[in-house]
């Protein structure tokens, strides 16, 4: 490193260890190497996978850098970049997902450097940061899981736990394809999911969810997208509700994809992976006003710990936004 070539001290909320509590701190962020870019985050996105991610659901998946910077999504604007990067300038904005556990890297953060070949995309002119920031984990999932699911004009699918992030905006991707979607809310919110293209909610508290499908459904449904059953959970009566030839997607890998086919259920566990140019097609789609993001909550980076704790314990209703 020349002398003019520092590491910069910013502001980042970091773990030190799995299981540890998020503290916010100073860390040095170095200037980009080779292929990188420096990007100053206005905006970071909160996920459930973040505070996975810190408990230790990537472990023996992949090493993790200590101390690690938590989160994933974020949108900012490039500071700097290193030798080599073509695609972007320093002063454009930018989105993405940043999480890279191996380099200590995430988005909550002041600043965070990543790849130009990473999953980072240009946003487009009028997007806030705030909603860019809400968009790739939970967008790209919805969007991803409604591919999936391979749905026509008129089919049914049930949304398992369609009230957070990624359910708001699959009910939406499932409503543009034509198909009628059922929701689960409490009433608290089941306006808000109609208005954005439910047919019909089904309130989980009052009566089992299968329940009521089954009741209104007889003869079956096209497509299940759970985002709730976690491994080792009870996914048999959901997909007991799907005809042959039916789609059971889980966000949480709680399927059995062969034990499934054996009843003529095509099984998805989905894990989102989104390309530059769905990022790009997503940011388009939103900032035309196609996709509506909810925002529960816009926080400073000061708060991301006790948001983090919030977040754990459920019942969101929408994208916590933290602003670095
Ligand atoms: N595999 C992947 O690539 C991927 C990507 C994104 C997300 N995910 C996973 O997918 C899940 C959903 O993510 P998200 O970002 O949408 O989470 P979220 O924003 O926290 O939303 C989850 C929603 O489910 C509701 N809920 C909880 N229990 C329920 C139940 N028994 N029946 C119906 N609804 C229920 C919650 O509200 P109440 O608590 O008030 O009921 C909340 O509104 C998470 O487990 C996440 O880790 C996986």
């Amino acid at each position: 490193m020349t002398a003019e070539k520092r590491d910069i001290a910013v502001k980042a909320v970091i773990i030190t260890e799995f299981g540890a509590e998020p503290l916010l701190t100073d860390i040095p962020v170095p200037q980009p190497g080779p292929g990188e870019l420096l990007v100053r985050l206005h905006a970071a996105g909160l996920n459930p996978f973040d505070w996975k991610v810190a408990e230790g659901a990537l472990k023996g998946v992949a090493e993790h850098e200590f101390p690690l910077v938590m989160g994933s999504d974020g949108a900012g604007v490039v500071a700097d970049v290193g030798p080599g990067v073509t695609r972007f300038r320093p002063g454009d904005t930018v989105y993405g997902q940043f999480m890279d556990v191996r380099h200590g890297r995430g988005s909550y953060a002041e600043y965070v450097l990543t790849v130009e070949d990473g999953k980072v995309a240009r946003m487009p002119d009028g997007l806030p940061f705030s909603v860019a920031a809400a968009l790739p984990t939970a967008g790209a999932t919805a969007y991803q899981a409604i591919e999936a699911a391979r749905l026509d004009t008129g089919h049914v699918i049930l949304i398992n736990g369609a009230s957070g992030g990624v359910g708001q905006s699959a009910i939406q991707f499932a409503a543009l394809q034509g198909a009628r979607v059922l929701a689960t809310a409490t009433s608290d919110i089941a306006d808000h999911l109609r208005d954005l293209g439910a047919d019909r909610t089904i309130d989980f508290t009052s009566a089992p969810t299968a329940e009521q499908v089954l009741a209104a459904h007889p003869d079956g449904i096209d497509a299940v997208l759970d985002l709730i059953t976690h491994p080792g959970g009870d996914i048999d009566t959901l997909a007991g509700l799907l005809r042959p030839g039916g789609t059971f997607i889980s966000t949480n890998y709680a399927t059995d994809p062969e034990g499934l086919a054996a009843r003529e259920i095509h099984g998805v566990n989905l894990a989102n992976d989104p390309s530059r140019e769905e990022l790009e097609a997503l940011a388009a789609l939103t900032a035309a006003g196609r996709l509506r993001i909810t925002i529960d909550a816009e926080i400073p980076l000061d708060d991301a710990p006790a948001a983090v704790t919030r977040a754990r314990s459920g019942h969101a209703r929408g994208k916590t936004v933290i602003l670095p």
